[in-house]
């Protein structure tokens, strides 16, 4: 099984970002954890993080055909990122979806997700633990297609 792990505008700066809504992990923590997760089910996870919308969509377009799901924090895209989107269902592979923040509780700008119809899970509010729920949940969903 070989996941693409995918994270959006702002996310390598985990660990600098207001603790309140992110917690004090790095991204590089948060892959160290999946990527034991990963192993215990003999899973490949390939890491791509951008802050370029485009960036992410052509990592998608090469890499999805050799791909069976995708974990995608999209940060703030989340909100407006419509090529995004589109090149999330074109992948026609499975999305779990997660944040560290639980964006039904924040600013209302965040209440907009433009990925909802075409995610299996979304999870959030668990700060890094979304990402670990998320990587089990995919998992599980893709052994059970
Ligand atoms: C985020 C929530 C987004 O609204 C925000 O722009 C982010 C991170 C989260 O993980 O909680 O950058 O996706």
């Amino acid at each position: 099984m070989r996941i693409l792990v995918l994270n959006g505008p702002n996310l390598n700066m985990l660990g600098k970002r207001y603790e309140k809504h992110y917690g004090t992990v790095t991204l590089s923590d948060i892959n160290t954890m999946l990527g034991k997760i990963a192993a215990q089910h003999n899973c490949k996870l390939v890491f791509f993080q951008s802050n370029h919308e485009g960036a992410l969509i052509d990592f998608l377009q090469k890499e999805a055909g050799k791909s069976d799901g995708i974990l995608v924090n999209p940060g703030a895209l989340t909100h407006y990122g419509y090529s995004l989107r589109d090149a999330l269902v074109d992948t026609k592979l499975p999305i779990v979806e997660v944040h560290l923040s639980d964006i039904t509780k924040r600013e209302d700008f965040r209440k907009i997700d433009v990925l909802d119809g075409i995610v299996v899970k979304r999870i959030m509010g668990l700060k890094e633990k979304s990402y670990i729920v998320g990587l089990e949940k995919l998992i599980k969903h893709i052994k059970n297609l």
